[in-house]
């Protein structure tokens, strides 16, 4: 794919607060409580380059963001994902069995914010959509297809780095897919184009909600690095961290 842009390196942006990238990325994590700040439109630019630089296969760079601003279309995807949710909400199993109570304290915070996400996801200050083609991304010869991988790997860096941007402006971000449920109703809704037949050029690879946080960024609890880390060989582990 033909790069239009000029290879020249630029600073971020003069507004990003200093903040180291391990920090950053570290304390990056699912928001889903905002409050109404604006979002200034210079960050979310300075965002959506930081998108593009991530890597893709073959540099392809398939991905196009839709920024969604506008109120209506908020309102609207707002209902869009609200009913997805209700829908994925109800195939969830009630969990019979944690580990501790921390663990069932951390799935109800989840299970809490994410009701929260969809019922107030039109009062986002701005809603991403990243979108992906459908493409044909198997290459064949004479000895059969290839597995090189999805094409939508070559899309979700781009979706971090938006994340991880966002964060050095304070902004938060949750990388969504839900609202896949109902592809074809936001597809048309923003008037993304079809094939001649009506069919479907892209898909949705994620929605991310932006603004500022109502609460604080923090360290999300994971599993120990070094608990799924194997060292040369499966089961090699080193210290715990
Ligand atoms: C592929 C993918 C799909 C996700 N879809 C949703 C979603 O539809 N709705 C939602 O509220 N969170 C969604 N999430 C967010 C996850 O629930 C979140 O990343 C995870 O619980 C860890 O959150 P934490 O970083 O705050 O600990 C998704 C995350 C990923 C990576």
């Amino acid at each position: 794919m033909t790069n239009t842009h000029s290879s020249q390196a630029t600073p971020a942006s003069a507004s990003a607060p200093e903040i180291g990238l391990i920090d950053g990325l570290m304390t990056t994590r699912a928001i889903r409580r905002f409050s109404d700040r604006p979002v200034s439109d210079d960050d979310l630019v300075t965002c959506l380059r930081a998108a593009q630089q991530a890597p893709s296969g073959g540099n392809v760079q398939p991905q196009h963001y839709v920024v969604i601003t506008s109120l209506e279309l908020r309102a609207e995807m707002g209902r869009l994902y609200r009913s997805a949710f209700d829908r994925y909400e109800k195939s969830l199993p009630e969990p019979t069995a944690f580990r501790d109570e921390s663990q069932a304290e951390s799935w109800r915070r989840t299970r809490d914010a994410s009701r929260h996400l969809a019922d107030h996801l039109q009062e986002v200050p701005v809603l991403v959509i990243f979108l992906q083609p459908l493409i044909p991304w198997t290459p064949s010869d004479d000895e059969g297809t290839m597995d090189i991988g999805r094409l939508d790997a070559s899309v979700y860096p781009a979706v971090q780095n938006f994340c991880l941007a966002a964060r050095a402006f304070g902004l938060g971000t949750a990388l969504t897919t839900v609202i896949r449920i109902h592809t074809a109703e936001v597809l048309q809704a923003l008037g993304v184009p079809t094939g001649k037949d009506g069919s479907a050029r892209f898909e949705i690879a994620a929605l991310v909600p932006v603004g500022y946080p109502t609460g604080r960024f923090g360290v999300a609890p994971r599993r120990n690095a070094s608990s799924v880390t194997h060292w040369d060989q499966w089961g090699s582990k080193r210290s715990a961290d």
